[in-house]
């Protein structure tokens, strides 16, 4: 979703999204991700200018940054970081669709540039990895499921 229509969410919303990010499967059990939830309309605009695909943050109203703590991680692994992190993402644009609101993932890793941009911002340790900026909101309109199936994908036993 990338049409908001200016009302952000409520706090137990947000806090709603954030019981089903931790929810998401981590390597080891050892969940390695930090959220930093933006709300504050001037931090919110300067994201909105400074990262190339998040001009809709100031409509929707808040941001959810989804961060990969590597120290925090099974074994210290920066992959498994950004595989768990990714698992929390999707569960927020799962559980926002799930409550009627919209979100979107907006890419940050792994762009060294907006990497650093958004650490700067947000006073981010430099250990610590920025994944992605999630605006949520309340979209304009519900959108539709697209059906994005394709059986080409797929292979039963073997690859071919
Ligand atoms: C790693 C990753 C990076 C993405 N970066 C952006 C982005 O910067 N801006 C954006 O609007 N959408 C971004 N998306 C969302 C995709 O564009 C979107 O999932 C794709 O267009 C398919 O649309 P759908 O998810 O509505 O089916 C990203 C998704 C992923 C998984």
């Amino acid at each position: 979703m990338r049409n908001y229509a200016g009302t952000p969410i409520s706090k137990d919303e947000v806090d709603k999204l954030l019981h089903a990010a931790m929810a998401a499967p981590a390597a080891v059990n050892m969940p390695p991700w930090k959220f930093i939830v933006v709300t504050d309309k001037t931090v919110l605009k300067k994201l909105a200018d400074g990262l190339p695909f998040a001009k809709m943050l100031l409509a929707a109203g808040t941001g959810i940054v989804v961060c990969a703590a590597p120290e925090e991680a099974a074994l210290g692994s920066k992959e498994f970081t950004l595989l768990d992190c990714a698992c929390a993402s999707e569960n927020i644009l799962l559980a926002a669709e799930s409550f009627d609101l919209g979100a979107v993932w907006t890419a940050i890793y792994p762009n060294k540039e907006v990497m650093d941009f958004v650490r700067n911002e947000l006073n981010i340790p430099q250990q610590v990895i920025p994944l992605n900026l999630i605006p949520v909101g309340h979209p304009v309109a519900q959108e539709k499921a697209k059906d994005k199936y394709q059986p080409k994908n797929i292979y039963w036993n073997k690859w071919a």
